[in-house]
């Protein structure tokens, strides 16, 4: 399919060009010694992702450790409720410890095996990146270093308990806001120290080449395995696709297998609690062309040019840019970026909880949310939501903040 000069037949094969650029977005803004750290990475994912060796020990972890291919539920009493749209749910939500974040996070585990590295070191937001990078590092026997915000160490206590166990060491971040902008320093400034011995997971389709490539690529199982089922339950494609975008690894995972369909993909921002500056995350819909962490994308910026303050109900979707590929499709036209705020998230909660018996992660309800607004809208046909993540770690901050509605 032709979309505004693009030719989506071979887009994976154009996109990133050689530099990690998605048209004008992207790219490597580091010292030269990460550099070279990122020169490494990229020669050894190239060639190992092309080895049999690898592709068959990722498609067995996935069947038999991870619980691949996670299902698609089509939701009855919701579509019911809603008229003569159907609804459908991809569940990442049933991925072993909970998201979508593990299909990246075993994929970035093995290869540092491959390359012989010793630890794995990250950021996380809602901890949910956290868990699956501590879950990759017991599985494989690598050390495990999670930088997190001393506000969201709160927040998401759950998962907190969950890396521990695990046996991951939980780094906290004291400066600045404490949410996840500081945790990407943080792990940033821990990977330049040691990046000889480690590697550096970055939790989403974020940070220089080749992560925003990378990321995508482990995550697009998502929307391969999203589109042949839906065409095998149905006989037809869906009229749409919906998913959650923080960094946006879920939705690029979720939105690769449909590119080059006529299906029109929708991506879901937070607009927290309005549309000042500081009250909302939706960096897509309210910024501006920058460079930060590494790479270039749109973001939001204070009167300064920095980075702004974000907030949002949802720890993982509270950062400042999205990545390069989503700034690209959003530029293109090929996919729409709206906004949902708390309330209409903490309903989409509830609603999905009460009508399907499926409690879906503060993240994913944005989705959600925006699906149900969407099946308003168009009357008739289907929408398919990506449910990126299960909302237990969610529970008590949401019963404490809202009260059971
Ligand atoms: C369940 C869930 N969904 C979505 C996200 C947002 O990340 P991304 O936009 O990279 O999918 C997170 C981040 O922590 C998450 O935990």
């Amino acid at each position: 399919m032709n979309y505004n000069g693009i030719d989506f037949e071979t887009y994976f094969k154009h996109y990133p060009d050689e530099n990690g650029f998605f048209g004008k977005y992207g790219g490597a803004y580091i010292s030269e010694d990460l550099k070279k750290a990122m020169e490494e990475i990229t020669e050894a994912y190239f060639t190992i992702c092309k080895s049999s060796k690898f592709i068959g020990e990722l498609r067995k972890i996935r069947r038999e450790f991870q619980g691949r291919p996670t299902p698609i539920s089509y939701l009855e009493r919701l579509s019911n409720s809603l008229g003569n749209v159907q609804l459908y749910v991809k569940r990442e939500d049933l991925n072993h410890s909970g998201a979508h974040k593990l299909n990246h996070c075993m994929g970035e585990a093995l290869l540092a095996k491959y390359m012989g590295k010793k630890k794995v070191i990250a950021e996380t937001g809602a901890g949910q990146h956290g868990v699956a990078l501590a879950t990759a590092a017991a599985y494989f026997g690598l050390e495990c270093d999670i930088y997190m915000g001393a506000v969201d160490i709160k927040k998401q206590a759950p998962n907190v308990t969950r890396m521990k166990i695990l046996g991951a060491n939980v780094i906290e971040v004291t400066h600045g806001l404490a949410t996840l902008k500081e945790a990407v320093d943080a792990a940033f400034e821990a990977y330049a120290r040691e990046y000889n011995d480690a590697i550096y997971c970055i939790g989403s389709v974020l940070g220089p080449h080749p992560f925003p490539m990378m990321v995508r690529d482990f995550q697009s199982v998502v929307g391969i395995e999203a589109r042949e089922q839906f065409l095998s339950m149905t006989g037809e494609l869906p009229d749409a696709v919906v998913a959650c975008v923080g960094g946006g690894s879920n939705a690029m995972g979720m939105f690769s297998g449909f590119l080059n369909d006529p299906v029109e993909l929708y991506g879901v921002e937070p607009l927290g609690r309005g549309e000042k500056l500081g009250d909302h995350a939706a960096s897509l819909k309210y910024g501006e062309e920058g460079i930060m962490h590494g790479f270039n994308s749109i973001m939001l910026k204070d009167e300064n040019g920095e980075p702004a303050p974000v907030y949002s109900v949802a720890s993982g979707l509270d950062y400042p840019s999205s990545g390069p590929e989503h700034a690209f499709l959003h530029d293109l036209g090929r996919v729409k970026y709206d906004v949902i705020n708390d309330e209409e998230t903490i309903d989409a909660f509830f609603t999905l909880s009460r009508l399907e018996g499926i409690i879906p992660a503060i993240e994913s309800a944005h989705a959600v949310a925006y699906g149900i607004k969407l099946a308003k809208e168009m009357g008739k046909g289907s929408v398919l939501i990506n449910l990126s993540g299960r909302g237990d770690k969610d529970m008590d901050y949401i019963i404490e903040k809202y009260g059971i509605r």
